[in-house]
C-alpha cells in the first residue's frame, strides 16, 4: 500500500443541480484536481485520465496500491473506442460494438488492449485498459464538456465499502480530495461488471448487475466467469483482491444461513434478507432486545441498491461485531452481491 502522504485540503460539496457548481467541478478537473462524481453504480473519484500527475493523486488520496488499475470513463462510444487498440481485432471489435450499443451508458466496463496514448499509470503498467460510459447524465455531460476521459475508481479509501451517497464519500475522503458533486443516492448501488473482450472467450472479471446471461444474449456467444478464490486472483483483476468493500467495525463474519444459529442468540449485529430473517426466527426464536438485525430486501436489485448504505450504517458503532448471512440463491442476479458480501469479511 502507498504511504498516505497527501496534502490535507478543504473538500467542498458541490450540487449537481447547480450550473455554477458544475462549472467549478470542470475547472478543478482541468487543473488536475480530484473531484468525486455521481454515477449510476457508485460515486467515483475523478481525475484527468490522460495526465500522470492527476492520476497519481488518486492513488495517494485513496491509499490505493499502484498495482490496481483504474477504469477510464468517457461520454460516448467513439471516445471509448479511441482508448482501445482493437481496430485490427475483428472479434473484439464486433463484441465492443454490440455491447456498446446495447449496454451503454450503463453499469458495464469493457477491458481490451490499450491504445498507445493511454497512460501506463492508469493501467497499472498492463497492456489492457478498462473503459465505461456511466449512465448519470450530469457526469456524462461534464466529461463531454472537459474533453478528456476521467479515471474514476470508487470514491472511498482503499478496502472500504464503495460510496452510494456524497456523505459516504466524505466519510472516508473528507480532507483528501478537492470536491464532491452531490446528486443524491446511486440507482444501481454496486460497481459495474468488468468484462474482458479480446481473448478467445469473453470473461467476467468482476461480476455486476449486468450478468453472464445478459452478456451472452447480447453477444450471441458463451461468457465465462473468472471464478477464483478471493485470495488468488490478483493477477487478472487486482481489484478482486480479498478484503474489499469492508466496513470499519470490530469484526465482520460472513456465513451461510445454516451456520447463523451460532450467532443468533448473541448480541452480534446480523445483516440478512428479510425472508431469511423471518424463517430463521421461526426456527430459532426471537433474538434478544439488545441484538441488532439489519434486514435487507429480497429482490436482488433493491438489495444491491441498499447494501453499502447498510454497511456504512453498521460503522456508526465501531464496536459492532457484524455477521453477514449470504443469500442462498442460484439466480444469476445474486452472484455480484454474493461476491461483494464475501469480500467484506474481516477477521
Ligand atoms: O462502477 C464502477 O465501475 C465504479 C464507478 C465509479 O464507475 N468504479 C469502480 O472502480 O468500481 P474501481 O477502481 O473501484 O474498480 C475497478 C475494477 C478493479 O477491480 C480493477 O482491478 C478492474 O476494475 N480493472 C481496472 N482496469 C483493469 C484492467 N486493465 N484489467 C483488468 N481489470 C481492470
Ligand atoms: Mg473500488
Amino acid at each position: 500500500m502507498n504511504s498516505p502522504e497527501y496534502q490535507s485540503v478543504k473538500t467542498i460539496r458541490l450540487m449537481a443541480s447547480r450550473r455554477d457548481d458544475l462549472i467549478r467541478a470542470a475547472t478543478l478537473l482541468r487543473d488536475a484536481k480530484l473531484v468525486a462524481l455521481p454515477t449510476e453504480t457508485v460515486y467515483g473519484l475523478a481525475a484527468n485520465g490522460l495526465n500522470d500527475a492527476a492520476i497519481e493523486k488518486i492513488f495517494v488520496a485513496k491509499s490505493r496500491p499502484l498495482t490496481n488499475p483504474l477504469i477510464l470513463h468517457v461520454h460516448d462510444a467513439d471516445s471509448a473506442l479511441a482508448l482501445f487498440d482493437i481496430k485490427n481485432d475483428r472479434r473484439a471489435l464486433s463484441r465492443f460494438q454490440r455491447l456498446a450499443q446495447q449496454m451503454w451508458p450503463g453499469p458495464l466496463t469493457l477491458v481490451a488492449k490499450k491504445a498507445p496514448h493511454v497512460p501506463l499509470l492508469a493501467t497499472a503498467k498492463g497492456l489492457s485498459v478498462a473503459v465505461r460510459i456511466p449512465a448519470n447524465g450530469v457526469t456524462r455531460a461534464l466529461i463531454k464538456e472537459i474533453g478528456f476521459p476521467l479515471v474514476m475508481p470508487s470514491a472511498n479509501l482503499s478496502t472500504r465499502p464503495s460510496p452510494t451517497t456524497a456523505d459516504h464519500v466524505l466519510a472516508t475522503l473528507d480532507g483528501r480530495i478537492d470536491a464532491v458533486v452531490d446528486d443524491g443516492a446511486c440507482d444501481v448501488g454496486i460497481e459495474s461488471s468488468v468484462v474482458k473482450i479480446d481473448d478467445d472467450v469473453v470473461r467476467i472479471l468482476r461480476p455486476g448487475m449486468i450478468d453472464a446471461r445478459m452478456l451472452a444474449a447480447c453477444l450471441d456467444e458463451e461468457v465465462e466467469h473468472h471464478t477464483s478464490a478471493p485470495t488468488s486472483d490478483r493477477a487478472l483483476s487486482p481489484g478482486l483482491a480479498a478484503l474489499h468493500y469492508s466496513p470499519l467495525v470490530a469484526s465482520v463474519t460472513v456465513c451461510q444461513s445454516d451456520e447463523v444459529k451460532n450467532y443468533w442468540l448473541k448480541t452480534d449485529t446480523i445483516l440478512l434478507r428479510r425472508s431469511d430473517y423471518f424463517s430463521l426466527k421461526n426456527d430459532l426464536g426471537s433474538r434478544s432486545d439488545d441484538a441488532k438485525s439489519i434486514l435487507t430486501s429480497d429482490d436482488p436489485r433493491a438489495f444491491a441498491r441498499e447494501l453499502y448504505e447498510k454497511l456504512y450504517d453498521a460503522e456508526r458503532d465501531p464496536h459492532t461485531a457484524l455477521v453477514i448471512v449470504i443469500p442462498h440463491d442460484n439466480q444469476e442476479a445474486w452472484s455480484a452481491i454474493v461476491d461483494r458480501l464475501r469480500r467484506a469479511a474481516r477477521s
